[in-house]
């Protein structure tokens, strides 16, 4: 990879993403540009319904369509824009260069397989191991997410919910994907699981320099894993920068809203904030500023037209006309 695009190894740009359904329009990504640089990992956090794992699906280009339809964008993955592949040529590019870690890790399981033999298959699909090298390779893999190798006959049914999560974990990572896409990855998991599998994730980037982004709707899980952040709001991304920027300076009302909502370190007694309102409809988004509806800071001006992004300070970007311009405050 040339020198000059480390800092764009995963450059979206503009993606808007529709799901048509009879006359229904769901506006899901509405025009999100973001950079993952080699090796480090994004935070993508929002809502439900936020569009989080459209982008995913896009980058993956395997969105349903239809009723999906990709209406504008650029995914340029280390050089290549990954819209003008063919079909087949991705077929390469999943599981090889990228791979996708879903939202319900029980559904990426065959329960008739041995959780040895569904690694092996993905091993299989994108190298030219023998059958014997491919089962060895599969159980190192096991080893490194922490399941003992003599486990690889068994059938997922025989393992805890963070063991099949690791097996999954296990499967996306069996071909070093450069680029790993983890969707909820801990989401279905208890606490102690839930640390267990992000200092894994964390221990495998090291060791495989792997780009990430890691899909979350749990600022706690960003705040142990992420290197930047992007705050998503009604398929618009509203704040972006490192992790530092987002955590001590949130700037986007709401990005404060997320973390007034969140429960308190300062004691069990403490009141949560919920953010007041629901997401707009996404077949009917407000004029202007999405945000608008449930914002305390909301003036007309915010209902006008489109709000775009400003660097308020180095690489940290906020969408809001209240920020960083004239009618601060
Ligand atoms: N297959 C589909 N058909 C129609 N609409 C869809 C489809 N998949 C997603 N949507 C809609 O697109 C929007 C974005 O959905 P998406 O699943 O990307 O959100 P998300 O941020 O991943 O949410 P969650 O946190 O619940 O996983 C939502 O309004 C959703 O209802
Ligand atoms: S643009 Fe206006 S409505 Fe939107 S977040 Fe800023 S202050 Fe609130
Ligand atoms: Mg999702």
């Amino acid at each position: 990879m040339a020198e000059h695009n480390k800092e764009e190894f995963l450059s979206v740009s503009n993606l808007e993403v529709v799901y048509t359904q009879a006359r229904r329009v769901v506006h899901a990504v509405n025009g999100v540009s973001f950079k993952v640089p080699k090796g480090s990992t994004l935070g993508l956090v929002g809502e439900t319904g936020a569009g989080k794992t459209t982008i995913a699906k896009s980058i993956m280009r395997i969105l349903p369509d239809p009723p999906a339809k990709i209406l504008q964008g650029e995914i340029y993955l280390d050089g290549e824009n990954l819209l003008n592949k063919t079909e087949n040529e991705m077929l390469d590019v999943r599981g090889g260069k990228i791979a996708m870690i879903f939202q319900d890790p029980m559904t990426a399981l065959n329960p008739l397989i041995t959780v040895g033999d569904q690694i092996l298959e993905v091993l299989l699909l994108h190298n030219s191991y023998s059958r014997e090298e491919g089962m060895k390779r599969a159980g190192e893999m096991l080893e490194t997410v922490g399941i003992p190798a003599e486990r690889y006959g068994e059938y997922p049914h025989q393992f805890s919910g963070g063991m099949k999560q690791r097996v999954v974990i296990a499967m996306a990572l069996a071909c070093s994907p450069e680029l790993l896409l983890a969707d909820e990855p801990t989401t279905a998991l208890d606490v102690t699981i839930q640390a267990q599998v992000l200092d894994l994730i964390n221990d495998l980037k090291v060791k495989f320099q792997t780009s990430m982004i890691l899909i979350t709707h749990d600022l706690g899980v960003i705040a142990q894993t992420c290197d930047n952040v992007a705050v998503i709001y009604a398929g618009s991304i509203v704040e972006s920068g490192t992790k530092e920027d987002i955590f001590d300076h949130p700037t986007h009302p709401y990005t404060n809203g997320l973390f007034d909502s969140l429960p308190s370190m300062a004691g069990e007694d403490e009141m949560l904030h919920p953010i007041a309102g629901m997401p707009p409809d996404p077949t009917d988004l407000p004029k202007g500023c999405a945000f608008s509806p449930r914002c305390p800071h909301a003036v007309d001006a915010c209902r006008k037209g489109p709000v775009p992004m400003k660097e308020i300070s180095p690489g940290h970007f906020c969408a809001c006309i209240r920020k960083g311009g004239e009618l601060d405050g």
